[in-house]
Formats: C-alpha cells, structure tokens, sequence
C-alpha cells in the first residue's frame, strides 16, 4: 500500500511533566525547529494546566496542541476530569485515547474508549487511539488478537468520516519508557494489522488514508528505520519528546526518504 500519501505524524505525549512556564518553552523551541515545513506534522500533548500556555505559544502555527485524555461526558459530576469539548475550546486539535499507562493505572477499559472515541469526535477533536500488547501478551503469541479486539472495539460504532479523521498508535507495552524499541520487523506487522483491520472494518479508502503511528522508545536515532516500513507513519513520542533537540531530532531523522 503506498505510504507516501500519508503526511508523517510527530506526537510528543509529555505525560506528567512540564509545568506552563516549561510547557510554553518546549513548544516554542519545537516550533522554531520545525518552521513552516509543511511535509510532516508535529502534535504536542502537555498535561491539562499546560494547555491553555501552549496554544498561546503555538496559535497560528502549524503545530497542533492535543489532550492526553477526555471524558466520554460533556458536563456532569465527574471530579478531576476533562471533556472533550473543554479541550477543544481550550485550543486542542486531538486527544490521545486508551495509552496504557490509562489501562493499566487508572483502570480504562475498551469499553470506555470507545465511548471517550464517541466524545472526541463530537468535540470535533481527532482521537490518538492506542493500542498495544503487553509482554506477557506477546510472549503467548497474543499480539494480533489484543490489538484487533482494541482497534476494533474503540471504532465499534465509529462512521467512515470519524474513522477518517482517527490516529492510531500501535505502542507495545513492554516498549514504553523502557529503552526496548520494537524491531522494525515487529513494528510493521503489527501495522501491516491494523491497516487490514481498516480495511475490513471500513474500505481500502480508508485504510489507505489513516495514519498509523508506533509508539515506544523512539529515539532520534531508531527512527529512520522504522519510518522505512511502509505502514510506520510517524510515532507517538515520550521521554525522547520531552526537550526539544530529541524531538526535533525524530522529525529531521524520520522524514520519508
Ligand atoms: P516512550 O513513551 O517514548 O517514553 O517510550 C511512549 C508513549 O507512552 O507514548
């Protein structure tokens, strides 16, 4: 499947690190860096209090600001959460949906994904959907069926414009802040996966378009080798996202040959 039509994704998940003042700081750096290259697109995703600094920083640019989380309510009595709608006024574009640190600390389900997906596109937010096995997973030759019955569960009542303007992010646990890195071979299996999942659920159309990023441990210098697989379409990036210079660094080594 040609995946030079696909514009390259840079997300930086900034987790919960940098407060305003840092926040507003990476973000100009990173903008200063990537000008106004208009051959890939950079997302950053600071924690919710350091929105509003990075919009400000960011307006007008072609840098995006993403949440890292949503509520699947618009309004209610949820304390210590956010809507979607709250993000998108606040300036956001996207928001990342089901990483695994949610799953596995704060107890996300597929279930709730898949309502938080609903949400985001009522916002008019496009959703980062993660998907991911974990080791144990993986060593029971698990991988193909967890991040099927992921993928497909988030999008359950998704509709083609909506899947249209869905990220995914197919991020390994085992890989996540821990220095191993899928090998490109692994990478793009699973990729190669959830493209045809794409193209079962919705059609060739769509799998065609939407952009499939891998997550964990990218680094400056693993990431021309993955961006060489053809359905690697950009990365969703942690700890290498964190001070400008590596992320910059993963924009410059992961443009498309
Ligand atoms: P990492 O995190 O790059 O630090 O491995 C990736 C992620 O959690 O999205």
């Amino acid at each position: 499947m040609a995946s030079n039509k696909r514009k390259p994704l840079f997300a930086g998940n900034w987790k919960m690190n940098h407060v305003p003042r840092e926040a507003a700081a990476v973000a100009g750096a990173v903008l200063a860096g990537i000008g106004d290259r208009d051959d890939v697109q950079a997302v950053l995703a600071p924690t919710f209090v350091s929105i509003p600094a990075v919009v400000e920083v960011l307006r007008g640019s072609p840098v995006s600001v993403a949440g890292q989380n949503c509520h699947w309510e618009s309004s209610g009595a949820f304390t210590g959460e956010v809507t979607a709608e709250m993000l998108k006024a606040a300036g956001c574009s996207h928001v990342i949906l089901g990483h695994s640190e949610r799953r596995q600390f704060f107890g996300e389900t597929d279930e709730t994904v898949k309502w938080r997906f609903a949400a985001a596109h009522r916002a008019g937010l496009s959703p980062i959907v993660c998907v991911g096995e974990t080791l144990a997973e993986r060593e029971a030759r698990r991988t193909l069926d967890v991040i099927e019955r992921q993928l497909l569960f988030a999008l359950s009542a998704a509709n083609r414009e909506q899947a249209l303007r869905t990220v995914i992010a197919y991020e390994p646990v085992w890989a996540i802040g821990t220095g191993k890195v899928a090998t490109p071979g692994q990478a793009q299996e699973a990729h190669a996966f959830l493209r045809k999942l794409l193209a079962n659920r919705f059609d060739e159309a769509v799998a065609a378009q939407v952009r499939i990023l891998y997550g964990g441990s990218v680094k400056p210098d693993n990431i021309a080798e993955l961006m060489a697989q053809p359905d690697i379409d950009g990365a969703l990036i942690g700890g290498a996202s964190l001070k400008p210079e590596s992320f910059l660094g993963i924009v410059q080594n992961g443009r498309r040959a």
